[in-house]
């Protein structure tokens, strides 16, 4: 015998007679499908992982005749999905949504079953409901796919990192918006055509608000927000801008100034106003330089850092959404589940002692671009430089079109600010658009990652 075969274990890892685990599906659209076809496939593996073998008891959906994908297999089909839920030891929610989805995992919870989802806004909405049940019941509640599908991130947060001080996590965690801006970049689309564009290729929903609304990043940031400060963060307490207002000029300018525009989210350890910790938690497009990792996440593609206290900074990239990628995430937390089921233990519970205050959005500093149509005379940059100096927020670079390209009597100014309060910014940009020799206050973007 070599030294890898006494390693390796039996060719067919025993099972035993454990009896089987059994997995109830809530939901088989663009997750669910792909769920189906991981318990399927994978069936012999996942049983040697999990010590039993894991079957799939039903599939519940809305509409029971719909066309399905061949791996479903019909008589699993049920439109009642409460029965359901009352026959199996673990229950996967992929529906979406806050209702019927919340209700549904109550009740799985209360019959005992360990719960998988990947449901973000529901827990972003009333997660501690969920968590609460979960623990009143002794039973699991996992959410990997919750957050930046494919990528393992929420089990790194929740685990890996509990034993370190988390002090900022930020990054990209909406595939859908980072395809549109980087369309935009790339191929010079509007914002209306990236969009379109993503709808046709299945990344965009029909009605894509949750994604350029930046609600479904929010949901995210909430989340992580609360696993790494051990609060409760919830969709409210995110200070949220999507990427509607960022026109096609925008991005043009932002690459000439050595940047691309992302849709970051943020959640970091912060001083409030009286001095004392707080967390802040944001979604907004922010200019990233060129040269930073976060500017080379290309297409539909998510990535994430997260800064702790010992571990310093990492950083988690891949496949944000899409069926299979997400059932990745999903499968993961089923064998965790089963698991327990299995040999005992549990995962881990809400954790939110430090209860952090959340700060408003104005205790967020950050540097700016802010980009001015001005007469081209003398005087102009020192009555816009004067505003800035009036309002405390200071000047790092200025930079002026090229007469060539600039419009007759219309200079264009790029400024860009060191960090600044919000707040400081906010006044300062009103007054200068108060100015004679100020034709227009084209945008102002934050510039994040320098
Ligand atoms: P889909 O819309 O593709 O699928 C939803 C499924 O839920 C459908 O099968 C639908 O049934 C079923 N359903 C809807 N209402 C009910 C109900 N009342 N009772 C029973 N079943 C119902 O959604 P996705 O698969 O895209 O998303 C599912 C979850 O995964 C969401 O929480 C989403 O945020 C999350 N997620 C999705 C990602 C993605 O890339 N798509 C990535 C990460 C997370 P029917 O088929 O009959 O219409
Ligand atoms: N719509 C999301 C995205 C996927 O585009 O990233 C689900 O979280």
């Amino acid at each position: 015998m070599t030294a890898r075969d006494e390693t390796v274990g039996p060719a067919t890892p025993a099972t035993g007679d454990r009896p089987a685990v059994r997995v109830a599906l809530l939901g088989c659209g663009v997750v669910g499908t792909e769920v189906v076809r991981l318990l399927t496939t994978q069936a012999a593996d996942l049983a040697a992982r999990v010590g039993a073998p894991l079957e799939l008891v039903g599939v519940a959906v809305r509409d029971v005749e719909a066309e399905r994908d061949p791996v479903v297999d019909r008589a699993l089909l049920t439109a009642d999905a409460e029965g359901l839920v009352a026959k199996a030891d673990v229950v996967v929610e992929v529906v979406g949504g806050i209702e019927p989805a919340r209700s549904l995992l109550l009740r799985a919870i209360e019959h005992g079953a360990a719960v998988v989802t990947a449901n973000k806004a529901l827990l972003a909405e009333d997660g501690p409901t969920l968590y609460q049940a979960a623990d009143a019941a002794g039973v699991d509640l996992y959410f990997e796919a919750a957050v930046a599908g494919a990528i393992p991130l929420v089990r790194p947060v929740r685990e890996s990192l509990t034993g370190d001080r988390v002090h900022r996590v930020l990054g990209i965690v909406n595939g859908t918006t980072n395809y549109v801006l980087d369309r935009m970049a790339t191929e010079g689309l509007d914002l209306a055509g990236a969009v379109a564009e993503a709808q046709a290729l299945g990344y965009a929903e029909a009605d894509p608000t949750a994604d350029v609304e930046g609600f479904d990043a929010a949901a995210k940031a909430a989340i992580l927000a609360s696993l790494a400060f051990h609060t409760r963060v919830s969709l409210d307490d995110v200070d949220r801008q999507g990427i509607t207002s960022v026109t096609a000029d925008d991005v043009a300018w932002a690459g000439r100034t050595g940047h691309v525009i992302k849709l970051l989210a943020i959640a970091e350890r912060r001083a409030g106003a009286d001095g004392a910790e707080g967390v802040q938690v944001r979604v907004h497009p922010a200019l990233v330089p060129a040269e930073h990792p976060l500017a080379g996440v290309r297409g539909a593609f998510n990535a994430v850092f997260v800064e702790a206290e010992a571990a310093g900074e990492l950083m988690f990239y891949g496949r944000g959404a899409g069926g299979a990628p997400t059932a990745s995430a999903v499968l993961g937390d089923v064998v965790s589940a089963a698991r327990h089921r299995v040999h005992g233990g549990r995962g881990p519970a809400e954790s939110w002692y430090a209860a952090l205050p959340v700060l408003p959005a104005d205790a967020a500093r950050t540097r700016y671009q802010v980009r001015l149509e001005v007469a081209d005379r003398p005087g102009v940059l020192a009555q816009v430089s004067a505003e800035l100096a009036e309002h405390g927020v200071s000047i790092e670079a200025v930079r002026q079109t090229p007469s060539a390209e600039a419009e007759d009597g219309v200079a264009h100014l790029v400024i860009t600010t060191h960090e600044a309060p919000e707040a400081a910014l906010a006044a300062t940009v009103a007054a200068i658009d108060g100015l004679d020799a100020v034709r227009s206050v084209v945008s102002v973007l934050r510039v994040e990652g320098a």
